[in-house]
């Protein structure tokens, strides 16, 4: 038996993260291909991150998943960026190289694959929603733009952050923004994406009925029961063909930060069944 002291460590840092799937996702990848690794999730105060990262790179951590509320912090702490962390400000993904931390952001290429590859969307032409301007959906725009899409409005509770994301994330492509209560005004989507936590408050988004063009597909980034009400929402307006939560979402971007860290991308279809079947 190898010494689990010994062995490479990787964690998921955030606050809280007592309930993050990615210890059990990135052992079941390992696992299937063979490679030792410690993987846990340590809970860091954001005032703390900083010290605890340099701590824990002595104590021999070698990567890490970065989740709410650090992703803006640790982009700030790295010493070179991605494109799509710097397009972003946000970092879900660190690699330690040898002059300090390399920071990335596999969320949008995690979104994208699940999209694509798992539920079989095209995203090349489509008008898209993004509904949110937090850290997730920051880091998914880079990688809606990679994969052609037509046009995206960016709708926000706060207008100021939809309006600074679309400001921030030009250069990716054309990006509106506007205030989530004005949004009956806008048009009709081919996609919806929910980038909110409003459900995790038991808050309702009260969006309109009218959003989806026929056809359209519905993704909300959460999973679980935080999902539920917007693909709810979705199913009631009888025009949305595929409506899935982030779960997939979830496999894939820990799928391309192993492949990061470890140099093979696993394959995502077994743990991402085992994770359905709960
Ligand atoms: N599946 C995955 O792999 C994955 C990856 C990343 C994130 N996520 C999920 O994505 C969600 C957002 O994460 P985040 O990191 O972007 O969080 P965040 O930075 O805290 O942003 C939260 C967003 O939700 C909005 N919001 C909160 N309460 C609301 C309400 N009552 N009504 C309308 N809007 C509300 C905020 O609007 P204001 O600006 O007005 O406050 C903001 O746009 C979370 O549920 C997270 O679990 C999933």
């Amino acid at each position: 038996m190898p010494d689990p002291a010994s062995e490479p460590r990787y964690a998921v840092l955030g606050q809280p993260v007592a309930h993050s799937l990615s210890p059990r996702i990135h052992q079941r990848f390992a696992d299937a291909l063979g490679v030792a690794l410690r993987y846990e999730a340590l809970d860091v105060a954001p005032e703390e991150f900083a010290a605890r990262l340099e701590s824990l790179h002595h104590q021999g951590l070698r990567g890490a998943n970065v989740t709410l509320p650090l992703k803006e912090r640790a982009a700030r702490l790295c010493r070179e960026l991605s494109p799509a962390a710097r397009l972003s400000s946000a970092v879900n993904t660190l690699v330690r190289r040898e002059d300090g931390w390399f920071g990335d952001n596999t969320d949008g290429v995690g979104l994208c694959c699940d999209l694509r590859d798992n539920l079989g969307v095209e995203l090349a032409g489509k008008r898209v929603l993004l509904i949110g301007a937090g850290g997730a959906a920051r880091g998914v725009v880079p990688a809606l733009f990679e994969e052609g899409i037509a046009e995206l409005v960016v709708a926000n509770r706060t207008p100021e952050r939809a309006a600074a994301l679309a400001e921030d994330l030009s250069d990716c492509g054309p990006i509106q923004s506007c205030a989530l209560a004005s949004l009956a005004e806008i048009g009709r989507f081919g996609i919806l994406l929910n980038a909110t936590s409003a459900s995790r408050h038991g808050e309702d988004l009260a969006l309109p009925q009218s959003l989806p063009a026929p056809g359209a597909v519905a993704y909300d980034l959460s999973y679980g029961a935080a999902a539920e009400p917007f693909l709810a929402w979705a199913a009631r307006t009888h025009a949305t063909v595929v409506a899935s939560d982030g779960l997939g979402m979830l496999v894939e971007q820990a799928a391309e930060a192993f492949q990061r860290w470890h140099g093979i991308r696993p394959d995502t279809a077994p743990v991402l069944r085992e994770l359905r079947a709960g």
